[in-house]
């Protein structure tokens, strides 16, 4: 997949508090440089100047990060009943959550009843599940464009075959229905995948919903989803959404997750030990089960030492995992590093401590942010005995 192999623009100060922060924190642990997180927003208010921002918090939840954004005055995108219920508990209200999803069952729903967000419709039985279980509620009709994107094929929510949203020409009888049936829908929605790093893909998408304009009439809002990646060029499509949403008369709503946060996130591990089988190895205490994207996406992340070392090797890096499938990175220049030295992947803020699991029993990694004056815990390292809570 394309990867954004450029060293992150870091906050002055973050680089040497990380190398003094390996030496203190268990690893492997998540560091993010807030300051950078502050200004990747400062970035999309300026190429989108009255937008509204629903931060997708599946990017990275963590309680102290949303706490932050909603301070920034954004919202949240969520897409389950507990990314809901987060954020409700970071203290954003209904009228600042946008609840997604293909799937939101009974139980789901009846649990929102007395304080509904706003829900993103995306098919036939959840437009009428809603209608049911959520009367008057605000909705918008999510539009499958059926597209190709260049991003991982798993990213790609708005080709013709993906689960995702109502068929363009079914988009306003979507909306007649919704009002029909005592919803409020508030407009359309688009979101076109994740990690793309073409404005080419985000303008197609775009002609998609201009050429429903006819059919659909004014709206109040526009939803044009998440997706940007790390090297986008964001004032590259921002002219179009803005015409687009002036088109329709809507306020401009925005979802965007990983690129809010994922240049700002490093994840920290130790190294035990160098190995040569047919290849040479050196062996993590992190892996796949605390960072998951190598494996799942065959994600590229570049590899930044924290330790001087002696002379240079070339390395594959191996998690913990009995697995062939559990190597972080290949071929990776590097110091010879001693047992214990410490190294960091770069760009994991995104998508890596959220898809963090506890498979073969291990803990959630320690997260830490760096304020620009000093860390704080955003989420403690997880207790082994955790693990097996419940289960007798
Ligand atoms: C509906 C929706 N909005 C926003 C996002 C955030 O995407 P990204 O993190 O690429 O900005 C996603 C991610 O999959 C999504 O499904």
């Amino acid at each position: 997949m394309p990867m954004n192999l450029a060293m992150p623009q870091f906050t002055e100060g973050f680089l040497e508090a990380l190398k003094e922060a390996a030496r203190r924190f268990p690893t492997p642990f998540y560091a993010y440089d807030l300051p950078q997180v502050e200004r990747e927003v400062a970035l999309f208010r300026e190429a989108f100047p009255g937008a509204r921002l629903f931060y997708a918090l599946k990017a990275n939840p963590r309680l102290g990060l949303l706490r932050r954004l909603r301070a920034l005055g954004l919202g949240v995108e969520a897409v389950s009943l507990g990314e809901v219920l987060r954020a409700y508990r970071a203290g954003f209200g209904p009228e600042e959550v946008v609840l997604n999803g293909p799937v939101k069952t009974p139980e789901d729903l009846r649990v929102l009843a007395e304080r509904p967000p706003y829900v993103v419709l995306d098919s036939w039985p959840d437009l009428r599940r809603v209608a049911r279980l959520l009367p008057g509620v605000r909705v918008l009709v999510r539009v499958n464009p059926g597209l190709e994107v260049a991003t991982h094929a798993h990213l790609a929510t708005a080709r013709k075959e993906s689960q995702f949203g109502f068929l363009p020409e079914e988009a306003p009888s979507a909306l007649e229905e919704a009002q029909a049936l005592g919803l409020r829908p508030l407009g359309l929605h688009l979101h076109l995948g994740s990690h793309l790093d073409r404005p080419e893909d985000f303008l197609r998408g775009y002609r998609v919903l201009e050429g429903l304009r006819g059919a659909v009439g004014p709206l109040e809002v526009l939803d044009l989803g998440g997706g940007f990646g790390p090297a986008l060029d964001l004032k590259a499509l921002a002219p179009e959404a803005a015409r687009l949403s002036a088109l329709y008369g809507a306020q401009l709503w925005l979802e965007p997750g990983r690129r809010l946060v994922a240049g700002a996130g490093v994840l920290v591990v130790r190294v035990w030990g160098e190995k040569r089988t047919g290849r040479p190895y050196l062996l993590l205490d992190g892996g796949m089960s605390v960072f998951l994207r190598p494996a799942l996406y065959g994600a590229r992340h570049p590899v930044l030492p924290l330790y001087e070392g002696e002379g240079e090797g070339v390395y594959d890096l191996a998690g913990p995992a009995c697995e062939a499938g559990d190597v972080l990175a290949r071929e990776v220049r590097l110091p010879r590093p001693e047992e214990g030295d410490a190294l960091a992947f770069l760009w994991a803020g995104a998508y890596g401590g959220s898809m963090a699991t506890p498979y073969l029993d291990t803990p959630a990694p320690l997260e830490v942010a760096w304020t620009g004056s000093g860390w704080e815990v955003l989420r403690p390292r997880g207790r082994i005995e955790a693990l097996w809570a419940g289960e007798g």
